[in-house]
């Protein structure tokens, strides 16, 4: 890259159900994010934004990132709404990151954003199929927990398993999320519980799913020269990769990963020249619990099958050998679409300038975050350090 991007601002809102309407939640996670700034800064220094959404629900806002302007107080800015799925965030990201390194911007705002809580429960069965075929898979009444039940099916199926890695998942994921005060679920559970939690979409449960939920989030993007003018410990992106498969699952070549996640890994270790033994934790894409078994091994993180056994040893917990979702991840945190992308970035930035709290990874120098859209048909993968 001919610029190298770094961030120095990142804000966030409580997720979950909420009453603000979606303009209140972006203002609050800019405003946050401004904020966070450790040196003076001027929001009219921005010269690109870009606003992470699906527009899910009742809002349905076209043209919607020329809010983001208003919310920045910038009348003018230019302004681009990203939207690919729940990988809108990691792709905005990657919009910004590359606006910075070819030098046609050098401050660069971009904010995620979904009120998914404002309406009826058959509007939002509608609007969680929109990211996946609509063609033929929805036609026949697939859902997203369906689709994902039937990677999990498989998955378990080809490596003869049963349920528990995935209760694991839950159980870690929730045991973070009880000390992130922006969660969703702020509470512990047990293996049991996850279990025995009621069936959605065989073999899922109950806590294999993430809640659908309220939130925006927004980080603050400068070119290196730039961010030292405004913080002494920028956070940087060392390196972005981004990819996409076929849309309809049934036209992929294989049920037990995702093709779009090991390229766009591939890209951004190759960019950022950095070995997988370097990364101190991982912000995985774990809508259900099966993604964050397919995250690691798609990455590169674990062996094919072996994800539920590294689970089960407890490597992915806060104090383990590689942490994944110190903040929850979507299954606590909750994932409110748009937001999901921008808010790993937030935990990142957080965890990289040790300021997570009683979250934080200890000694946590380098990150790499994961953001699926819809069922594997995209993704972005971006790999952190900090100096
Ligand atoms: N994990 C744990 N608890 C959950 C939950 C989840 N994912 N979703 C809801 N709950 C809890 C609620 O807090 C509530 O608890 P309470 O009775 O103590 O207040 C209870 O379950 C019922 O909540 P409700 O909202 O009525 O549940 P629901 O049956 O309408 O929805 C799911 C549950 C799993 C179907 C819904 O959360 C869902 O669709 N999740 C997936 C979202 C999705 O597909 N996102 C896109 C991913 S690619």
């Amino acid at each position: 890259m001919v610029h190298r991007a770094a961030i120095v601002g990142a804000g966030h809102t409580r997720f979950g159900v909420l009453p603000e309407g979606p303009r209140a939640l972006l203002g609050s996670a800019v405003r946050q994010a401004l904020g966070s700034v450790d040196r003076a800064f001027e929001p009219s220094a921005v010269d690109r934004s870009y606003l992470a959404s699906l527009g899910f629900g009742g809002w349905q806002i076209g043209n919607s990132s020329a809010l983001l302007a208003e919310e920045l107080g910038v009348p003018g800015l230019a302004c681009v709404r990203v939207e690919n799925a729940c990988a809108s965030g990691g792709f905005a990201l990657h919009e910004a990151v590359h606006a910075i390194a070819s030098g046609s911007a050098d401050l660069v705002l971009v904010a995620g954003l979904e009120k998914m809580t404002d309406v009826s429960n058959a509007r939002r069965r509608f609007w969680l199929g929109v990211s996946g075929d609509t063609e033929w898979e929805r036609q026949a009444g697939l859902t997203f927990a369906g689709v994902y039940g039937l990677l999990a099916s498989a998955y378990l199926d080809r490596y003869r398993l049963g349920r528990e890695a995935l209760a694991e998942v839950a159980v870690k994921n929730h045991e973070n999320g009880a000390l992130n005060p922006n969660a969703h679920f702020q509470k512990r559970i047990e293996r049991e519980q996850a279990l025995r939690s009621p069936r959605v979409a065989d073999p899922l449960g109950l806590y294999d799913c993430c809640p659908v939920s309220d939130g925006a989030a927004a980080v603050l993007l400068a070119s290196t020269e730039t961010a030292k003018r405004y913080t002494d410990t920028p956070v940087y992106v060392d390196g972005i990769g981004a990819a996409s498969d076929r849309l309809a699952v049934q036209e992929r070549a294989e049920l037990t990963g995702f093709e779009a996640s090991r390229r766009a890994a591939e890209t951004a270790f190759r960019s950022a020249g950095a070995e997988r033994g370097s990364i101190s934790f991982l912000e995985v894409h774990d809508c259900f619990t099966i993604a964050e078994l397919l995250a690691l091994e798609d990455l590169g993180f674990a062996g094919r099958g072996e994800a539920g056994a590294l689970t089960l040893s407890g490597a992915t917990r806060r104090d383990g050998r590689i942490p994944v979702n110190p903040d929850g991840g979507l299954k606590a945190k909750g994932h409110p679409i748009g937001a999901t992308g921008v808010s790993q970035a937030y935990e990142v930035f957080h965890q990289l300038r040790g300021s997570a709290g009683p979250r934080q990874v200890p000694g946590a120098r380098s990150a790499l975050t994961h953001n699926v859209g819809g069922a594997g048909a995209t993704c972005a993968v971006t790999i952190y350090s900090v100096g």
